[in-house]
C-alpha cells in the first residue's frame, strides 16, 4: 500500500495580498501533481490546511486539491476550523456532519487506517481529552490483528527545541501512548504541525512527523535550492519491506 502524505500547506485566500498566498498555493498545486504521476493508493492531509480556518481559504484549498486522481483523507490542524472544513468537504463521507471531533477509520485497504483529531477550537496546542482516548481505544480494540496506521495532527512528543509540551496537559500524550502500546497491530503513526522532519520510536512504533509542504514555514532544511521544493511524504507499507518513508521533494516547474 502507498500512502502520500501532504501537511501544514497553511493555505491563504485567493483574494489574499500576501507573497505566502501564491507561494503556498504553488507549493500544494505542485504536488498534487507530482502525486499524480506516482499513483498512491489514498492522500492523507495531516492538517493545518489553511491558515486561518475561513470559508475563503477553504475554498481555495479545495480548488488545489480538486485535480488528485486518488482518494483524500484528511484531519484538522489547530489552524483549522472544523466546521469551516466540515462545510467545505460536506461530499467526504468520512467527515461527520455532527460532534466534537472529525476523526474516523478507513477500513477499505490492506492497511487500517485511523484519523485522529487532536485540536480544540482556540487551542494552539493538542488535545486527546478522555472521550477521545475512549473512541480510540474501542476503535483499536475491534481489530487486533490488522495493521493499522495513525494519523493526527500533534505529535504527542517534544522536539528538540521547537517543540516541548506540544500538549495542554501532558498526562493526555501519556494516555495516547499507554494506548499505542497496548496495541501492537499499530505500525505507524504520521504526524505534522512542528513543521520539521522528525522521526522516532514511540509508543511501541515508528512515529513520523513530516515538514510543511509551504517552503516558506518548513524549517529544519536550510540549502537553498531546497528551500524552494515542496515536500510530501511517500509511504510503503508491506509484508516485505515494512514500513518505509520517503521524502519527495518535487522540482521546480512540475
Ligand atoms: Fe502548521
Amino acid at each position: 500500500m502507498l500512502i502520500a502524505q501532504i501537511s501544514d500547506s497553511h493555505i491563504l485566500a485567493s483574494a489574499s495580498d500576501l507573497p505566502a498566498a501564491q507561494l503556498r498555493a504553488d507549493c500544494l498545486q505542485r504536488c498534487v501533481a507530482d502525486i499524480n504521476q506516482q499513483l498512491p493508493d489514498v492522500v492523507v492531509f495531516t492538517g493545518d490546511t489553511v491558515q486561518h480556518g475561513q470559508s475563503e481559504e477553504y475554498a481555495r484549498l479545495r480548488e488545489l486539491l480538486a485535480p488528485l486522481h486518488v482518494p483524500l483523507y484528511l484531519i484538522p490542524g489547530n489552524r483549522d476550523d472544523n466546521e469551516a472544513m466540515r462545510s467545505a468537504f460536506n461530499d467526504k463521507a468520512y467527515l461527520a456532519e455532527s460532534g466534537d471531533f472529525l476523526h474516523y477509520t478507513v477500513e477499505d485497504y490492506p492497511i487500517r487506517l485511523v484519523a485522529l483529531d487532536s485540536t480544540l477550537s482556540g487551542e494552539r496546542k493538542g488535545r486527546f481529552c478522555p472521550e477521545r482516548q475512549a473512541w480510540l481505544n474501542q476503535v483499536l480494540s475491534e481489530q487486533p490483528n490488522r495493521p493499522t496506521l495513525l494519523f493526527i495532527h500533534h505529535p504527542p512528543f517534544d522536539v528538540g527545541d521547537h517543540y516541548i509540551d506540544g500538549y495542554r496537559r501532558p498526562e493526555e500524550a501519556t494516555a495516547l501512548s499507554d494506548i499505542v502500546t497496548r496495541h501492537p497491530q499499530v505500525v505507524g503513526m504520521l504526524c505534522g504541525h512542528v513543521h520539521w522532519p522528525v522521526e522516532r520510536l514511540w509508543g511501541g512504533t515508528s512515529a513520523r512527523i513530516m515538514p510543511s509542504i509551504a517552503v516558506d514555514l518548513r524549517k529544519g532544511i536550510d540549502e537553498s535550492e531546497a528551500l524552494q521544493r515542496p515536500i510530501y511524504m511517500l509511504h510503503r507499507l508491506s509484508n516485505e519491506n515494512g514500513f518505509v518513508s520517503e521524502a519527495r521533494m518535487v522540482a521546480a516547474g512540475t
